[in-house]
């Protein structure tokens, strides 16, 4: 451990603040939209985006300041700057024990403008990518907001909600000839699996076999519970095609920086993208951030873990003794909580709109709807990111259980 202590405890006012601009504590009509309310007001309690209420790393503060010091924010580069580079690799290597070949990182401004281009390149209209809900809706739009199918793979519950791989349907979907990438999620958003080394492994040989480009977004992957182990799919499968998307925005909590680093395992995949993306350098502070984040920031993941993870434990509990009715399984990664209310809200008669209606409008808690992450059988599931203060888990926690109890 460093020699600072941070406080996670600490709550800072994301709403008000008039630097914050912040996306999930906004109260504006068109955030009361998205969220399915009339109005949202001071007393609504935001765990809906699946970023942190924390403050960044003490060393990445200091690095952004020595940036705005500087006074100069022309175009910049990476040209010449094995730093960023190295600092990368250092990472991934020290931590993960994953190896990554320099010459094969290239920078996007955010995870899912890389995930668009990787499916705008890898496939044609009409092409296929599989994708497995539930997971993060943006993966819906980046395959049927370009013009190419969905091809779905849905996870498999236990349960107690321990998601699995149907392995035979996803061979099936791997062996059609449009079918040309899949998106894996790991960790998953928002079941929480992380993918076992077994799993990525078998998932990757069938994906070789058909020929099906992977293109991997392990955005959360810094971020699993104390006794989990992350494997890169890059790592289980060195021969096999992927594309892998890294960021520091969710590990650091500096989402609003959208500095993804993406991890070729082949040049051939590599010069293709590079030759058909209009490619950007990162912003003079995402380059300061990687590098201050990656060289200097485990401290502060260390101690935000051990948080995170006394956290999720403290949302289980009081989840469990208020409303026993509700399915809920410990993440492995991510800070989310896939929460199921279909016991309750049958036990109850309450419709869906009726659930997100108790939950936003009278327990005033936002979250995200289920529907959202799996049309098909999300309906009554709604997803928790407990990445703020204990303080206001818990406070969620006992509104939602107050309102059902009701
Ligand atoms: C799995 C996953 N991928 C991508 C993103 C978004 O990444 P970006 O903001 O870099 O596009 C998120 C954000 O919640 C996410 O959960």
């Amino acid at each position: 451990m460093g020699d600072v202590r941070y406080n996670f405890d600490e709550a800072i006012d994301r709403r008000h603040d008039p630097f914050s601009f912040s996306e999930k504590w906004g109260t504006g009509a068109a955030a009361a939209r998205r969220h399915g309310v009339s109005v949202i007001t001071d007393e609504h309690l935001a765990l809906s985006a699946a970023d942190m209420d924390f403050r960044c790393a003490t060393p990445i503060l200091e690095a952004l300041r020595q940036t705005v010091d500087h006074g100069v924010f022309g175009y910049s580069t990476l040209e010449g700057n094995s730093r960023y580079l190295r600092a990368i690799r250092n990472w991934f290597a020290a931590r993960d024990g994953w190896d990554i070949d320099l010459d094969r990182i290239v920078f996007s401004n955010g995870t899912m403008t890389a995930v668009n281009r990787l499916v705008r390149t890898f496939t044609r209209p009409g092409d296929s990518v599989i994708v497995q809900p539930p997971v993060y809706p943006p993966f819906f739009s980046a395959v049927e907001g370009n013009g190419r199918k969905l091809a779905l793979n849905p996870l498999v519950p236990g349960d107690d909600l321990h998601y699995t791989i149907d392995f035979d349907q996803f061979e099936e979907l791997a062996a059609s000839k449009r079918t040309r990438v899949f998106l894996l999620c790991n960790p998953q958003n928002p079941t929480g699996r992380v993918w076992t080394a077994e799993e990525l492994a078998r998932m990757a040989e069938i994906c070789q076999r058909h020929n099906v480009l992977i293109v991997a977004d392990e955005v959360h992957g810094d971020l699993v519970r104390r006794d989990v182990r992350m494997h890169h799919v890059a790592q289980v499968a060195p021969e096999v095609r992927t594309v892998t998307c890294t960021a520091i925005d969710k590990t650091f909590n500096v989402s609003g920086i959208a500095a993804c680093n993406l991890v070729f395992s082949h040049a051939e995949d590599q010069e293709k993208y590079q030759a058909e993306t209009c490619l950007v350098d990162p912003s003079p502070f995402a380059i300061s951030t990687v590098i201050a984040a990656y060289e200097e920031g485990e401290d502060w993941l260390e101690q935000l873990l051990d948080y995170l993870d006394g956290t999720i434990d403290l949302a289980l509990e009081v989840l469990d003794e208020q409303l026993p009715d509700i399915r809920v399984c410990r993440p492995e990664g991510t800070y989310a909580l896939w929460l199921d209310f279909e016991r309750v809200a049958r036990r109850r008669g309450l419709s869906p709109a009726d659930l997100h209606s108790l939950i936003y409008d009278d327990a005033k808690v936002i979250l995200r709807d289920g529907a959202e992450f799996d049309p098909e059988h999300g309906a009554y599931f709604q997803r928790m990111c407990v990445a703020t203060t204990r303080q206001l888990v818990s406070e969620a926690c006992m509104r939602i259980a107050r309102v059902l109890n009701n």
